[in-house]
């Protein structure tokens, strides 16, 4: 596995009052002072982690993949270049903006861009949360977990396992076809989701503690439309979050307690159980697929499924 970690996330928008109040007083992230005018937020040591890009659509705009070395983000170009794809050098006036020593960049079979690089920089001053939190757990495991949502999940996937080199957690088949992937001891740094339609689906920043969630939770029930899933429990990768819907429109998961896996022994299987133990009922969805996963929480209930 030559990528390492999600390094950083790039969000187009056009909302950038919105996107600041949000990630400050919401999520807790700390707003980078950067003379260049761009508009960045700290969750840990990095110099960096989410940018918000200005622009006239609202969605992704990249995501940033850590490599540990040169030598690796070159092996990794020449997969992609042998494997027929179109691979861009990043200038040094980007890895400038993007806080990193060098990077390249390329569209996934479905346009998304991917950005890969080594040498994130450091911040000088400890961390700064904007509200008290006690911290993002990164480090090893990275930024969190990034999900894009698309028409056919099944044809993008060898995309990603053969070319950028991301194993298999595992997968499910309803109520929508799911692919889970790690790259790291996180049970999933991405995941591919078959809803229908083509998107940033969320991302996903884990907290050190219950309370920073419970807290969030408490806050984010206080702004219109904002909790989208409420409180709950993913069956896979054990993570207590609720997604709440960002100014951008995609939504982001805030989480506690994920597991941990054993890359080396881990082996990849099918899942049944449906997304989550209990609660993360979707409040913004159709009637007939929020019921059908109702559904399959109730039978989780009912055959007292747990998680350590
Ligand atoms: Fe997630």
């Amino acid at each position: 596995m030559t990528i390492k970690s999600l390094g950083y996330l790039g969000v187009a928008s056009g909302r950038a009052g919105e996107w600041d109040r949000f990630a400050t007083r919401l999520l807790g992230m700390q707003r980078v002072d950067d003379a260049a005018g761009v508009q960045a937020y700290r969750m840990d040591d990095h110099a960096q982690r989410l940018i918000i890009e200005p622009s006239a659509r609202e969605g992704l705009a990249y995501i940033g993949w850590e490599v540990e070395s040169p030598a690796d983000l070159e092996a990794l170009s020449k997969r992609l270049i042998d494997g027929g794809h179109a691979v861009h050098v990043g200038a040094p006036s980007l890895a400038r903006s993007r806080r990193v020593a060098e990077l390249v960049w390329f569209n996934d079979p479905e346009g998304n861009r991917m950005e890969v690089f080594h040498g994130a920089e450091r911040a000088h001053e400890p961390f700064a949360p904007g509200r008290p939190l006690s911290g993002f757990v990164t480090g090893t495991m990275g930024m969190g977990h990034a999900v894009l949502t698309m028409g056919n999940p099944a044809a993008t996937m060898p995309f990603y396992r053969d070319m950028l080199g991301f194993a298999l957690s595992d997968f499910g088949r309803t109520p929508y076809e799911l692919y889970f992937f790690h790259i790291n001891g996180r049970h999933h740094s991405f995941a591919l989701v078959g809803t229908g339609q083509s998107g940033f689906h969320h991302f996903m920043i884990e907290l050190k503690s219950l309370d920073d969630v419970g807290q969030a939770y408490d806050l984010a029930q206080l702004e219109p439309d904002c909790v989208s899933f409420t409180l709950g429990r993913h069956s896979n990768d054990y993570m207590t979050s609720f997604y709440m819907k960002s100014p951008s429109g995609f939504l982001i998961e805030y989480g506690w307690g994920g597991r941990v896996i054993d890359p080396e022994t881990w082996v990849p299987h099918e899942t049944f159980d449906g997304p989550s133990y209990w609660g993360h009922e979707r409040l913004q969805m159709a009637e007939a697929q929020r019921l059908h996963l109702r559904e399959m929480r109730l039978d989780a209930a009912r055959r007292g499924l747990r998680a350590p």
